[in-house]
């Protein structure tokens, strides 16, 4: 495929392992350089990768027009909107509504004069008086200064009655993206803390640079090539595409490093989506394995744990855990993987690509080596191991460094082959 729409600056030639020499893969597997690139950089999701190692893999792979490029876990849409630079069709799935909406909004082509006309609308709406805004209750309302908890309600109740469903979605996703600038919160790792000395920007205002932000990348996102790219609600483990029908599939699974993503996103997924904790305890259970809290969904039938993880669980197990409840969630995420792994080689087609992105874990010490886990039993799906290339080592948590010593795990690209 092309790389006409890329520019010349990034692909300089390709290197050893055979992707483009670009910038360090250390890097390329953080989403430090989306902040600056248009669209990429709308919304600040921390779990995602760089538009550039996509267009890294891309460029390596001898795709033609009309191919699919597939992200199982889509998140913030990072491996779709690099796949139409490109001029590729690209399908991207995830089980978490914000996602869909970050990542459908970066895929749209919008009337700049619409959008402003819009905005200004909804950011001209008197604000509640004083006495309205107190009275407001709400179990949310804590992470705001008072009174402007009930004008991100205005607002959002006004995103909301916006008719046409793509401008809603890009609204909405300005909105929800202004909540951390906004909110008396900071995501940390696996975590949302509540800062309550923290200086905070009035609703509106995080809302409105948001949108102008948007507002000036929209010529960027508006001369991207026109092919089908969009992200369905649907969960990894079973697609719903269509056997053999994908060209590639670039994406990065939940690490099993105990991150549960419905906490991560708690105001986000609250605010935007459901309406009450039952609803957002629903999706923490079907998540992938990769936390404590989520449930067997999908029974693994066929599947055979590899003798090193028996062994590495044995270890784990005999460790003081914080928690006893990881040796259960480790031996369901690679249970999981085994369900992503078959269903990923049956919906690729013959010859059929896949690069996971991938970190190691480490708990009571011990190492959980998920990029060659992953390898292996990929390996016993079917898929032939091309490359395991590492990006980067990740230092270990400051509560294991004291316990254990500083020790790295390193961050793995693993691609495979459907042969
Ligand atoms: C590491 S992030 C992907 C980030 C993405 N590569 C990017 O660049 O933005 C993992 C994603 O997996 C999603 N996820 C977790 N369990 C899932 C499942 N069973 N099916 C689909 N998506 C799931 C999470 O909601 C999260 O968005």
């Amino acid at each position: 495929m092309s790389t006409d729409n890329v520019s010349a600056s990034i692909l300089k030639g390709k290197n050893d392992a055979g992707y483009w020499e670009m910038d360090s893969l250390a890097k390329l597997v953080t989403p430090i350089q989306n902040k600056h690139i248009p669209v990429y950089k709308w919304y600040n999701f921390k779990h995602s990768f760089s538009r550039n190692l996509v267009l890294s893999i891309l460029s390596s792979l001898n795709l033609k027009e009309g191919d699919i490029v597939f992200d199982p876990f889509c998140g913030a849409g990072t491996t779709l909107l690099a796949s139409r630079e490109m001029g590729l069709k690209a399908i991207g799935s995830d089980l978490m509504p914000l996602s869909i909406i970050v990542s459908n909004a970066k895929l749209g082509k919008y009337s700049k004069s619409e959008i402003s006309r819009r905005l200004r609308e909804i950011t001209s709406l008197p604000s509640k008086n004083k006495s309205v805004a107190d009275s407001v209750i709400h179990p949310l309302k804590k992470y705001f200064p008072p009174t402007e908890f009930a004008d991100f309600l205005l607002l959002r109740d006004n995103v909301m009655d916006i008719e046409n469903v793509k401008t809603r979605n890009l609204f909405l996703m300005a909105l929800l993206s202004a909540l951390e600038d906004a909110s008396f919160t900071k995501k940390d790792g696996a975590f949302l803390r509540e800062v309550n000395n923290k200086v905070t920007k009035p609703v509106r205002k995080a809302f409105s640079e948001r949108m102008e932000i948007i507002l000036q990348d929209l010529p960027f996102l508006n001369n991207l090539p026109t092919v089908d790219s969009y992200a369905i609600l649907s969960d990894a483990r079973r697609t719903g595409l269509k056997t053999d029908s994908v060209a590639t599939i670039i994406t990065s699974p939940p690490y099993p490093n105990r991150h549960d993503y419905t906490r991560i996103y708690y105001l986000e997924l609250m605010l935007g989506f459901f309406q009450d904790y039952s609803d957002i305890k629903e999706l923490r259970y079907k998540m992938f394995r990769s936390h404590v809290e989520a449930r067997k969904v999908y029974e693994p039938t066929g599947y055979e744990q590899p003798a090193a993880l028996t062994q590495i669980l044995e270890k784990i197990n005999g460790r003081d855990l914080p928690n006893r409840k990881v040796v259960e969630t480790i031996q369901g995420y690679f249970e999981d993987m085994y369900i992503f792994l078959r269903e990923t080689y049956r919906v690729l087609r013959h010859d059929g690509t896949m690069h996971i992105i991938i970190g190691d874990a480490r708990y009571g010490g011990i190492a959980v080596p998920a990029g060659k886990l992953t390898a292996r039993i990929g390996t016993n799906v079917g898929f032939t191991v091309e490359r395991i290339q590492k990006a980067r080592d990740r230092g270990n948590s400051p509560q294991q460094m004291g316990k254990f010593g500083k020790v790295s795990s390193p961050e793995n690209i693993i691609s495979f082959r459907k042969i």
